[in-house]
């Protein structure tokens, strides 16, 4: 791959070298990097309702890190590269226009979150919402959005490639400023480790 690997030009391949069978699977690919990314997200709003806050207390906050964790990789993903090559792809702009408004709303959300102190139940609340918001957002991205884009004509195998290079390098930033967050409350985390509940642990466990 060239060293403009991250640029935006997604127009498809003047070569027959990747031919339309290998872009079918780069698309199927990219579709299913996001899907899983959804399925994770939504699960773990799931488990923290079935969570007491009192109780639970420890998974409870271990979960709002992950998941906040997670989903600022996959929404940075999408605006960095997914949604500029769908943009270019589309005949329509009205999806791509109102999936980045969304994702304005569900940053503020995430951001709330993260300034909460944990165990605030106003951080419950805000968490709960984004959740909410979520589930909302996931089903207009696959529905529509993903419904347009199988005809699309679009160079997948690159977007694939810029997207799994892109991932590599969010996931190591946003693991490692994840522990500039949440400094009120986090002793309890940070003493008992996030392994308990199988959880990836931050950079100061
Ligand atoms: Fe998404
Ligand atoms: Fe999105």
């Amino acid at each position: 791959m060239s060293s403009h690997a991250m640029s935006h030009d997604f127009m498809p391949p003047r070569g027959e070298s990747r031919g339309p069978r290998a872009n079918t699977h780069a698309r199927s690919e990219v579709l299913r990097m996001l899907r899983d990314d959804h399925r994770t997200v939504k699960s773990a709003f799931r488990e923290f309702d079935r969570l007491d806050s009192m109780d639970d207390a420890e998974a409870c906050e271990n979960l709002i890190r992950q998941t906040c964790m997670d989903l600022e990789i996959h929404t940075r993903l999408e605006e960095e590269v997914f949604y500029p090559a769908v943009r270019a792809a589309l005949s329509t702009r009205v999806l791509i226009d109102d999936a980045e408004v969304e994702h304005q709303t569900m940053n503020m959300l995430l951001g709330q979150v993260r300034a909460a102190a944990m165990g605030d139940p106003r951080q419950s609340a805000s968490f709960r919402v984004l959740g909410e918001y979520i589930r909302h957002h996931v089903k207009e991205e696959e529905g529509e959005m993903f419904r347009q884009l199988s005809h699309a004509k679009l160079d997948w195998q690159r977007l694939l490639e810029d997207m799994q290079e892109r991932r590599a390098l969010l996931t190591n930033e946003v693991e490692d400023h994840e522990g500039t967050f949440y400094r009120q409350g986090s002793a309890l985390g940070l003493r008992q480790g996030l392994n308990d509940h199988g959880l990836r642990p931050g950079r100061h466990s």
